[in-house]
Protein backbone atom coordinates (compact mmCIF):
# COMPACT_ATOMS: atom_id res chain seq x y z
CA UNK A 1 0.00 0.00 0.00
CA UNK A 2 1.55 3.07 -0.79
CA UNK A 3 2.93 5.12 2.00
CA UNK A 4 0.44 8.36 1.54
CA UNK A 5 -2.53 6.14 1.87
CA UNK A 6 -1.20 4.53 4.96
CA UNK A 7 -0.69 7.71 6.63
CA UNK A 8 -3.97 8.79 5.15
CA UNK A 9 -5.60 5.27 7.02
CA UNK A 10 -3.68 6.43 10.19
CA UNK A 11 -5.39 10.09 10.40
CA UNK A 12 -8.38 8.13 10.30
CA UNK A 13 -7.65 6.22 13.37
CA UNK A 14 -6.70 8.95 15.13
CA UNK A 15 -9.66 11.26 14.62
CA UNK A 16 -11.55 8.14 15.48
CA UNK A 17 -9.55 7.54 18.67
CA UNK A 18 -10.27 10.85 19.56
CA UNK A 19 -13.65 10.77 19.20
CA UNK A 20 -13.73 7.62 21.00
CA UNK A 21 -12.29 9.49 24.32
CA UNK A 22 -14.71 11.51 24.22
CA UNK A 23 -17.37 9.55 24.26
CA UNK A 24 -16.01 7.78 26.81
CA UNK A 25 -16.20 11.05 29.11
CA UNK A 26 -20.12 9.85 29.59
CA UNK A 27 -21.91 6.04 30.45
CA UNK A 28 -24.41 7.18 28.12
CA UNK A 29 -22.17 7.10 24.95
CA UNK A 30 -19.44 5.37 26.52
CA UNK A 31 -20.44 2.01 24.06
CA UNK A 32 -20.04 3.88 20.83
CA UNK A 33 -16.61 5.79 22.22
CA UNK A 34 -15.32 1.89 22.89
CA UNK A 35 -16.62 1.04 19.12
CA UNK A 36 -14.69 3.43 17.29
CA UNK A 37 -11.97 3.26 19.11
CA UNK A 38 -11.91 -0.62 18.57
CA UNK A 39 -12.11 0.18 14.41
CA UNK A 40 -10.06 2.80 14.63
CA UNK A 41 -7.38 0.04 15.76
CA UNK A 42 -8.79 -2.47 13.37
CA UNK A 43 -7.35 0.09 10.96
CA UNK A 44 -4.21 1.42 12.15
CA UNK A 45 -3.09 -2.20 12.08
CA UNK A 46 -4.67 -3.25 9.07
CA UNK A 47 -2.61 -0.34 7.33
CA UNK A 48 0.58 -1.30 9.45
CA UNK A 49 0.12 -4.85 8.11
CA UNK A 50 -0.06 -3.44 5.00
CA UNK A 51 3.18 -1.13 5.04
CA UNK A 52 5.78 -2.19 2.22
CA UNK A 53 9.14 -3.99 3.64
CA UNK A 54 6.43 -5.99 7.20
CA UNK A 55 7.26 -9.82 6.60
CA UNK A 56 6.65 -12.38 8.96
CA UNK A 57 3.44 -12.43 8.54
CA UNK A 58 2.85 -15.99 10.15
CA UNK A 59 4.30 -15.01 13.63
CA UNK A 60 2.21 -11.87 13.13
CA UNK A 61 -0.87 -13.41 12.81
CA UNK A 62 0.05 -16.09 15.86
CA UNK A 63 0.94 -12.90 17.87
CA UNK A 64 -2.46 -11.16 17.06
CA UNK A 65 -4.50 -13.97 17.47
CA UNK A 66 -3.17 -14.94 20.62
CA UNK A 67 -3.57 -10.82 21.82
CA UNK A 68 -6.78 -11.38 20.63
CA UNK A 69 -8.03 -14.11 22.51
CA UNK A 70 -6.55 -13.44 25.74
CA UNK A 71 -7.62 -9.45 25.62
CA UNK A 72 -11.01 -10.48 24.73
CA UNK A 73 -11.69 -13.31 27.25
CA UNK A 74 -10.22 -11.02 29.91
CA UNK A 75 -12.32 -8.27 29.07
CA UNK A 76 -15.52 -10.49 29.23
CA UNK A 77 -14.57 -11.52 32.58
CA UNK A 78 -13.07 -9.28 34.30
CA UNK A 79 -15.73 -7.82 37.40
CA UNK A 80 -16.21 -4.45 37.31
CA UNK A 81 -13.77 -4.00 40.83
CA UNK A 82 -11.40 -5.85 39.36
CA UNK A 83 -11.19 -2.89 36.71
CA UNK A 84 -8.00 -1.17 37.87
CA UNK A 85 -5.68 -4.52 37.99
CA UNK A 86 -6.76 -5.25 34.51
CA UNK A 87 -5.84 -1.77 33.32
CA UNK A 88 -2.96 -1.83 35.06
CA UNK A 89 -1.94 -5.69 33.85
CA UNK A 90 -2.56 -4.03 30.32
CA UNK A 91 -0.23 -0.91 30.61
CA UNK A 92 2.39 -3.10 31.83
CA UNK A 93 1.64 -4.90 28.39
CA UNK A 94 2.43 -1.77 26.38
CA UNK A 95 5.24 -0.64 28.87
CA UNK A 96 7.12 -4.55 27.81
CA UNK A 97 5.95 -3.61 24.03
CA UNK A 98 7.82 -0.99 23.82
CA UNK A 99 10.67 -2.04 25.69
CA UNK A 100 11.17 -5.07 23.65
CA UNK A 101 10.78 -3.18 20.27
CA UNK A 102 13.90 -0.66 21.12
CA UNK A 103 15.68 -3.65 22.15
CA UNK A 104 15.10 -5.45 18.78
CA UNK A 105 16.02 -2.06 17.34
CA UNK A 106 19.63 -2.38 19.38
CA UNK A 107 20.06 -5.43 18.33
CA UNK A 108 19.09 -5.28 14.70
CA UNK A 109 21.10 -2.26 14.32
CA UNK A 110 23.91 -1.26 16.31
CA UNK A 111 25.38 1.41 14.73
CA UNK A 112 23.32 3.15 12.67
CA UNK A 113 21.27 5.46 14.52
CA UNK A 114 21.58 8.93 14.67
CA UNK A 115 21.14 10.76 17.88
CA UNK A 116 17.30 11.16 17.26
CA UNK A 117 16.73 7.46 17.02
CA UNK A 118 18.98 6.17 20.15
CA UNK A 119 17.69 9.17 22.35
CA UNK A 120 13.75 8.25 21.13
CA UNK A 121 14.96 4.64 21.32
CA UNK A 122 16.66 4.77 24.68
CA UNK A 123 13.55 6.99 26.40
CA UNK A 124 11.52 4.04 24.51
CA UNK A 125 13.38 1.17 26.19
CA UNK A 126 13.50 2.74 30.23
CA UNK A 127 9.69 4.20 30.07
CA UNK A 128 8.76 1.11 28.91
CA UNK A 129 10.70 -1.06 30.99
CA UNK A 130 9.68 0.94 34.60
CA UNK A 131 5.97 0.89 33.40
CA UNK A 132 6.27 -3.14 32.85
CA UNK A 133 7.65 -3.87 36.00
CA UNK A 134 5.66 -0.96 37.39
CA UNK A 135 2.12 -2.19 36.25
CA UNK A 136 3.13 -5.64 37.29
CA UNK A 137 3.78 -4.53 40.66
CA UNK A 138 0.45 -2.62 41.33
CA UNK A 139 -1.62 -5.46 39.96
CA UNK A 140 0.34 -7.72 42.67
CA UNK A 141 -0.39 -4.65 45.24
CA UNK A 142 -4.09 -5.18 44.52
CA UNK A 143 -4.38 -8.91 44.46
CA UNK A 144 -2.93 -8.52 47.98
CA UNK A 145 -0.21 -11.03 46.31
CA UNK A 146 2.35 -7.85 47.57
CA UNK A 147 1.57 -6.31 50.92
CA UNK A 148 -0.86 -3.67 50.21
CA UNK A 149 0.80 -1.36 53.02
CA UNK A 150 3.23 1.27 51.43
CA UNK A 151 6.96 -1.03 52.05
CA UNK A 152 9.43 1.86 53.16
CA UNK A 153 13.25 1.50 54.66
CA UNK A 154 15.34 4.13 55.41
CA UNK A 155 17.13 6.51 52.44
CA UNK A 156 15.04 4.53 50.23
CA UNK A 157 14.33 8.18 48.23
CA UNK A 158 18.09 8.33 48.37
CA UNK A 159 18.75 5.12 46.93
CA UNK A 160 15.96 5.45 44.27
CA UNK A 161 17.48 8.97 43.28
CA UNK A 162 20.95 6.88 42.90
CA UNK A 163 19.13 4.31 40.36
CA UNK A 164 17.82 7.48 38.28
CA UNK A 165 21.82 8.99 38.24
CA UNK A 166 23.12 5.55 37.54
CA UNK A 167 20.47 5.23 34.39
CA UNK A 168 21.01 8.83 33.47
CA UNK A 169 24.83 7.80 33.79
CA UNK A 170 24.59 4.73 31.55
CA UNK A 171 22.58 6.19 28.75
CA UNK A 172 25.53 8.43 28.11
CA UNK A 173 27.80 5.67 27.60
CA UNK A 174 25.54 4.31 25.37
CA UNK A 175 24.88 7.21 23.30
CA UNK A 176 29.21 7.03 23.17
CA UNK A 177 28.92 3.17 22.06
CA UNK A 178 25.63 2.19 20.78
CA UNK A 179 26.65 -1.31 20.29
CA UNK A 180 27.46 -2.05 23.72
CA UNK A 181 25.54 -5.56 24.85
CA UNK A 182 26.66 -4.68 28.92
CA UNK A 183 26.09 -1.32 29.29
CA UNK A 184 21.95 -1.62 26.83
CA UNK A 185 21.45 -4.91 29.77
CA UNK A 186 22.47 -2.83 32.82
CA UNK A 187 19.96 0.06 31.47
CA UNK A 188 17.44 -2.36 30.94
CA UNK A 189 18.02 -3.82 34.64
CA UNK A 190 17.68 -0.59 36.01
CA UNK A 191 14.61 0.34 34.05
CA UNK A 192 13.18 -2.72 35.24
CA UNK A 193 14.28 -2.47 39.04
CA UNK A 194 13.00 1.12 38.83
CA UNK A 195 9.63 -0.06 38.00
CA UNK A 196 9.61 -1.71 41.23
CA UNK A 197 10.94 0.44 43.60
CA UNK A 198 8.85 3.58 42.64
CA UNK A 199 5.45 1.29 43.20
CA UNK A 200 7.13 -0.40 47.16
CA UNK A 201 6.41 2.82 48.72
CA UNK A 202 2.68 3.40 47.48
CA UNK A 203 -0.25 1.96 49.58
CA UNK A 204 -2.80 -0.20 47.61
CA UNK A 205 -5.31 2.17 47.81
CA UNK A 206 -3.33 4.96 45.82
CA UNK A 207 -3.19 2.33 43.26
CA UNK A 208 -5.51 4.00 40.80
CA UNK A 209 -3.81 7.24 40.62
CA UNK A 210 -0.35 5.35 39.83
CA UNK A 211 -2.29 2.87 37.40
CA UNK A 212 -3.37 6.17 35.74
CA UNK A 213 0.30 7.82 35.61
CA UNK A 214 1.70 4.66 34.27
CA UNK A 215 -0.90 4.82 32.18
CA UNK A 216 0.72 7.79 30.94
CA UNK A 217 4.06 6.14 30.88
CA UNK A 218 3.21 3.88 28.52
CA UNK A 219 1.79 5.95 25.90
CA UNK A 220 4.87 7.82 26.44
CA UNK A 221 7.11 5.20 25.71
CA UNK A 222 4.88 4.30 22.52
CA UNK A 223 4.90 7.53 21.19
CA UNK A 224 9.14 7.26 21.68
CA UNK A 225 8.65 4.32 19.67
CA UNK A 226 6.65 6.05 17.16
CA UNK A 227 9.63 8.41 16.49
CA UNK A 228 12.52 6.33 16.44
CA UNK A 229 10.31 3.74 13.84
CA UNK A 230 8.81 7.34 12.49
CA UNK A 231 5.65 5.56 12.90
CA UNK A 232 3.06 8.25 13.00
CA UNK A 233 0.23 6.02 14.22
CA UNK A 234 2.26 5.03 17.50
CA UNK A 235 3.46 8.59 17.56
CA UNK A 236 -0.50 9.69 17.78
CA UNK A 237 -1.47 7.34 20.46
CA UNK A 238 0.99 7.29 22.17
CA UNK A 239 0.55 10.86 23.03
CA UNK A 240 -3.14 10.23 23.02
CA UNK A 241 -2.51 8.08 25.88
CA UNK A 242 0.03 9.91 27.80
CA UNK A 243 -1.89 13.04 27.70
CA UNK A 244 -5.14 11.78 28.59
CA UNK A 245 -3.16 9.26 31.59
CA UNK A 246 -1.96 12.13 33.11
CA UNK A 247 -5.09 14.39 33.12
CA UNK A 248 -6.78 11.59 34.91
CA UNK A 249 -3.70 11.60 37.36
CA UNK A 250 -4.11 14.92 37.84
CA UNK A 251 -7.97 15.01 38.06
CA UNK A 252 -8.05 12.64 40.81
CA UNK A 253 -5.43 14.13 43.16
CA UNK A 254 -7.12 17.02 42.87
CA UNK A 255 -10.19 15.13 43.85
CA UNK A 256 -8.58 13.93 46.74
CA UNK A 257 -6.72 17.45 47.42
CA UNK A 258 -3.56 15.76 47.42
CA UNK A 259 -0.24 16.42 45.08
CA UNK A 260 0.88 13.71 42.57
CA UNK A 261 4.41 14.19 45.02
CA UNK A 262 2.40 12.99 48.27
CA UNK A 263 0.80 10.46 46.38
CA UNK A 264 4.57 9.41 45.29
CA UNK A 265 6.34 9.89 48.10
CA UNK A 266 4.00 10.31 51.36
CA UNK A 267 3.56 6.55 52.05
CA UNK A 268 0.06 7.18 52.79
CA UNK A 269 -1.92 4.27 54.05
CA UNK A 270 0.84 3.97 56.59
CA UNK A 271 -0.30 2.96 59.54
CA UNK A 272 -0.22 5.93 61.71
CA UNK A 273 -2.35 5.81 65.03
CA UNK A 274 -2.15 9.50 65.22
CA UNK A 275 -3.89 10.32 62.30
CA UNK A 276 -6.59 8.11 63.29
CA UNK A 277 -7.07 9.75 66.66
CA UNK A 278 -8.35 12.99 64.67
CA UNK A 279 -11.71 13.55 64.77
CA UNK A 280 -12.61 10.59 67.50
CA UNK A 281 -16.32 10.06 67.74
CA UNK A 282 -17.56 10.67 71.07
CA UNK A 283 -18.16 7.44 73.17
CA UNK A 284 -21.57 7.03 73.68
CA UNK A 285 -23.91 9.25 71.17
CA UNK A 286 -23.58 6.52 68.22
CA UNK A 287 -26.77 5.56 68.02
CA UNK A 288 -27.14 1.71 66.53
CA UNK A 289 -30.52 1.03 64.65
CA UNK A 290 -32.46 -2.41 63.39
CA UNK A 291 -33.64 -2.73 60.27
CA UNK A 292 -37.28 -2.03 61.20
CA UNK A 293 -36.31 1.29 63.03
CA UNK A 294 -34.51 2.53 59.42
CA UNK A 295 -37.15 0.97 56.98
CA UNK A 296 -39.74 3.01 59.07
CA UNK A 297 -37.54 6.08 58.58
CA UNK A 298 -37.71 5.66 54.58
CA UNK A 299 -41.06 4.53 54.66
CA UNK A 300 -41.93 8.36 55.72
CA UNK A 301 -39.40 9.81 53.62
CA UNK A 302 -40.27 12.51 51.04
CA UNK A 303 -37.21 13.18 49.37
CA UNK A 304 -34.14 10.10 49.75
CA UNK A 305 -30.34 11.06 48.29
CA UNK A 306 -28.22 7.86 48.32
CA UNK A 307 -24.84 8.50 48.60
CA UNK A 308 -22.28 5.12 47.53
CA UNK A 309 -18.65 4.40 48.32
CA UNK A 310 -16.07 2.07 48.44
CA UNK A 311 -18.28 -0.42 50.64
CA UNK A 312 -21.86 -0.55 48.05
CA UNK A 313 -18.96 -2.03 45.80
CA UNK A 314 -17.01 -4.43 47.81
CA UNK A 315 -20.37 -5.82 49.05
CA UNK A 316 -22.12 -6.05 45.44
CA UNK A 317 -24.56 -4.02 46.64
CA UNK A 318 -25.62 -1.88 43.27
CA UNK A 319 -28.41 -3.99 42.09
CA UNK A 320 -29.86 -4.56 46.03
CA UNK A 321 -29.54 -0.48 46.33
CA UNK A 322 -31.25 -0.07 42.61
CA UNK A 323 -34.16 -2.37 44.15
CA UNK A 324 -34.51 -0.75 47.27
CA UNK A 325 -34.71 2.64 45.37
CA UNK A 326 -37.30 1.73 42.66
CA UNK A 327 -39.73 0.80 45.40
CA UNK A 328 -38.98 3.91 47.32
CA UNK A 329 -39.52 5.62 44.12
CA UNK A 330 -42.49 3.50 43.42
CA UNK A 331 -43.95 4.64 47.02
CA UNK A 332 -43.49 8.30 45.69
CA UNK A 333 -40.23 9.28 47.64
CA UNK A 334 -38.35 11.26 45.37
CA UNK A 335 -34.68 9.36 44.63
CA UNK A 336 -31.30 10.65 43.26
CA UNK A 337 -28.13 9.71 44.22
CA UNK A 338 -25.09 11.73 44.66
CA UNK A 339 -21.82 10.45 43.10
CA UNK A 340 -18.73 12.11 44.88
CA UNK A 341 -15.76 12.24 42.12
CA UNK A 342 -13.41 9.93 43.72
CA UNK A 343 -15.97 7.61 46.03
CA UNK A 344 -14.65 3.89 45.70
CA UNK A 345 -11.54 2.94 44.26
CA UNK A 346 -11.28 4.10 40.60
CA UNK A 347 -12.45 7.04 38.82
CA UNK A 348 -16.04 6.48 37.73
CA UNK A 349 -16.21 3.69 39.92
CA UNK A 350 -20.17 3.99 41.24
CA UNK A 351 -21.02 5.76 37.72
CA UNK A 352 -20.13 2.33 36.53
CA UNK A 353 -21.98 -0.31 38.98
CA UNK A 354 -24.65 2.22 39.10
CA UNK A 355 -25.34 1.77 35.68
CA UNK A 356 -24.51 -2.16 35.45
CA UNK A 357 -27.56 -2.14 37.67
CA UNK A 358 -29.55 -0.06 35.35
CA UNK A 359 -29.93 2.81 37.48
CA UNK A 360 -31.34 5.25 35.49
CA UNK A 361 -28.54 8.27 34.67
CA UNK A 362 -31.15 11.01 35.28
CA UNK A 363 -31.09 10.05 39.09
CA UNK A 364 -27.47 10.60 38.80
CA UNK A 365 -25.74 13.82 39.95
CA UNK A 366 -22.37 15.04 40.37
CA UNK A 367 -21.42 16.53 44.14
CA UNK A 368 -21.27 20.24 42.39
CA UNK A 369 -24.34 19.60 41.34
CA UNK A 370 -26.29 18.45 44.69
CA UNK A 371 -24.72 19.37 47.60
CA UNK A 372 -26.60 21.98 47.71
CA UNK A 373 -29.79 19.97 48.20
CA UNK A 374 -28.53 18.10 51.02
CA UNK A 375 -30.19 20.55 53.60
CA UNK A 376 -33.90 20.36 52.23
CA UNK A 377 -33.48 16.62 51.65
CA UNK A 378 -35.59 14.55 54.27
CA UNK A 379 -33.13 11.20 53.89
CA UNK A 380 -29.47 10.52 53.15
CA UNK A 381 -28.88 6.95 52.38
CA UNK A 382 -25.10 6.92 53.15
CA UNK A 383 -23.89 3.36 51.31
CA UNK A 384 -20.41 2.04 52.10
CA UNK A 385 -18.98 5.58 52.06
CA UNK A 386 -16.94 7.20 54.75
CA UNK A 387 -14.21 9.56 53.65
CA UNK A 388 -16.01 10.96 51.16
CA UNK A 389 -18.68 12.14 53.78
CA UNK A 390 -16.40 13.10 56.33
CA UNK A 391 -17.05 16.91 57.75
CA UNK A 392 -13.55 16.43 59.09
CA UNK A 393 -12.55 17.47 55.73
CA UNK A 394 -14.07 21.16 56.31
CA UNK A 395 -14.00 21.52 60.12
CA UNK A 396 -10.44 20.05 61.40
CA UNK A 397 -7.67 21.31 59.77
CA UNK A 398 -5.29 19.21 61.52
CA UNK A 399 -7.30 15.91 59.54
CA UNK A 400 -5.13 14.37 56.32
CA UNK A 401 -7.96 15.16 54.05
CA UNK A 402 -8.76 18.81 55.15
CA UNK A 403 -9.62 20.47 52.05
CA UNK A 404 -10.77 17.70 50.59
CA UNK A 405 -14.14 18.31 48.22
CA UNK A 406 -16.85 16.19 50.44
CA UNK A 407 -20.30 15.92 50.33
CA UNK A 408 -22.91 17.93 52.95
CA UNK A 409 -24.86 14.60 54.11
CA UNK A 410 -24.89 16.11 57.20
CA UNK A 411 -27.25 18.65 56.18
CA UNK A 412 -30.11 16.85 55.71
CA UNK A 413 -33.09 15.54 58.63
CA UNK A 414 -31.84 12.05 58.91
CA UNK A 415 -28.71 10.50 57.74
CA UNK A 416 -28.61 6.61 57.42
CA UNK A 417 -25.31 4.71 56.93
CA UNK A 418 -24.62 1.41 56.24
CA UNK A 419 -21.36 -0.29 57.21
CA UNK A 420 -20.10 -3.27 59.19
CA UNK A 421 -18.49 -1.55 61.75
CA UNK A 422 -17.03 1.55 62.58
CA UNK A 423 -13.90 0.79 60.76
CA UNK A 424 -12.21 3.87 58.93
CA UNK A 425 -11.75 4.37 55.26
CA UNK A 426 -9.10 4.79 52.56
CA UNK A 427 -7.96 7.58 54.77
CA UNK A 428 -7.37 5.66 57.95
CA UNK A 429 -9.27 8.45 59.98
CA UNK A 430 -12.39 8.67 62.09
CA UNK A 431 -15.65 10.50 60.91
CA UNK A 432 -17.48 12.17 63.26
CA UNK A 433 -20.47 11.87 60.95
CA UNK A 434 -21.38 8.45 62.88
CA UNK A 435 -21.88 10.30 65.87
CA UNK A 436 -23.91 13.10 65.04
CA UNK A 437 -27.70 13.80 66.44
CA UNK A 438 -29.04 13.30 63.05
CA UNK A 439 -27.36 9.49 62.16
CA UNK A 440 -28.67 6.90 62.33
CA UNK A 441 -25.87 3.61 62.12
CA UNK A 442 -27.52 0.60 60.32
CA UNK A 443 -24.56 -2.01 61.11
CA UNK A 444 -23.85 -5.12 58.50
CA UNK A 445 -22.98 -6.09 54.96
CA UNK A 446 -24.42 -3.15 52.93
CA UNK A 447 -25.88 -6.23 50.51
CA UNK A 448 -27.52 -7.99 53.53
CA UNK A 449 -28.56 -4.89 54.32
CA UNK A 450 -30.49 -3.00 51.79
CA UNK A 451 -32.01 -6.72 50.80
CA UNK A 452 -33.43 -6.62 54.75
CA UNK A 453 -34.58 -2.96 54.42
CA UNK A 454 -36.63 -3.84 51.49
CA UNK A 455 -38.36 -6.85 53.02
CA UNK A 456 -39.29 -4.86 56.29
CA UNK A 457 -40.22 -2.48 53.77
CA UNK A 458 -42.97 -4.68 52.08
CA UNK A 459 -44.39 -5.65 54.34
P1 LIG B 1 -13.87 4.71 52.13
O1 LIG B 1 -13.59 5.98 52.81
O2 LIG B 1 -12.70 3.89 51.73
O3 LIG B 1 -14.81 3.87 53.10
C1 LIG B 1 -15.41 2.72 52.68
C2 LIG B 1 -16.20 2.13 53.83
O4 LIG B 1 -16.91 1.03 53.31
C3 LIG B 1 -15.35 1.61 54.96
O5 LIG B 1 -15.33 2.49 56.05
C4 LIG B 1 -15.97 0.25 55.30
O6 LIG B 1 -16.41 0.24 56.66
C5 LIG B 1 -17.17 0.16 54.37
N1 LIG B 1 -17.34 -1.18 53.83
C6 LIG B 1 -16.41 -2.02 53.31
N2 LIG B 1 -16.96 -3.17 52.95
C7 LIG B 1 -18.29 -3.08 53.23
C8 LIG B 1 -19.38 -3.95 53.07
N3 LIG B 1 -19.26 -5.18 52.57
N4 LIG B 1 -20.60 -3.52 53.45
C9 LIG B 1 -20.75 -2.28 53.98
N5 LIG B 1 -19.75 -1.42 54.16
C10 LIG B 1 -18.53 -1.81 53.77
O7 LIG B 1 -14.75 4.89 50.82
P2 LIG B 1 -15.29 6.21 50.11
O8 LIG B 1 -16.10 7.04 51.06
O9 LIG B 1 -15.89 5.73 48.84
O10 LIG B 1 -14.00 7.04 49.80
C11 LIG B 1 -13.04 6.65 48.82
C12 LIG B 1 -11.66 6.87 49.36
O11 LIG B 1 -10.74 6.22 48.46
C13 LIG B 1 -11.29 8.34 49.42
O12 LIG B 1 -10.47 8.59 50.53
C14 LIG B 1 -10.51 8.55 48.12
O13 LIG B 1 -9.61 9.62 48.19
C15 LIG B 1 -9.80 7.21 48.02
N6 LIG B 1 -9.36 6.87 46.66
C16 LIG B 1 -10.26 6.94 45.65
C17 LIG B 1 -9.85 6.71 44.37
C18 LIG B 1 -10.84 6.86 43.27
S1 LIG B 1 -10.33 7.32 41.84
N7 LIG B 1 -12.11 6.62 43.48
C19 LIG B 1 -8.54 6.30 44.10
C20 LIG B 1 -7.66 6.18 45.18
C21 LIG B 1 -8.10 6.47 46.45
P3 LIG B 1 -16.61 -1.16 57.42
O14 LIG B 1 -15.32 -1.88 57.33
O15 LIG B 1 -16.96 -0.74 58.81
O16 LIG B 1 -17.73 -1.88 56.76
Amino acid sequence: MAVHTINLIYLVSATLFMLGIKYLSSPRTAKMGNLLSMIGMAAAIGATLATPGIHGFTLIIIGVVIGTLIGGYAAIKVKMTAMPEMVALFNGCGGAASALVALAEFQGNSTGFDSFTLLTLLLSLIIGGLTFTGSVMAYAKLQGMVSTRPVTYPGQQVFNGVIVLATVALSWFLFQDPGNILVLSSITVLSLGLGVLAVLPIGGADMPVIICLLNAYSGLAVSMTGFALSNNALIITGSLVGASGIFLTKIMCDAMNRSLANVLFSAFGKVDKSLAATGEIPAGTMKGYEVEDVATILANAGSLIIVPGYGMAAAQAQHATRELADYLGEQGVEVRYAIHPVAGRMPGHMNVLLAEADVPYEQLFAMDDINDDFAATDVVLVIGANDVVNPAAKTNPSSPIYGMPVLDVEKARTVIVLKRSLNVGFAGIENELFSMDNTRMLFGDARASLQKLLAALKK
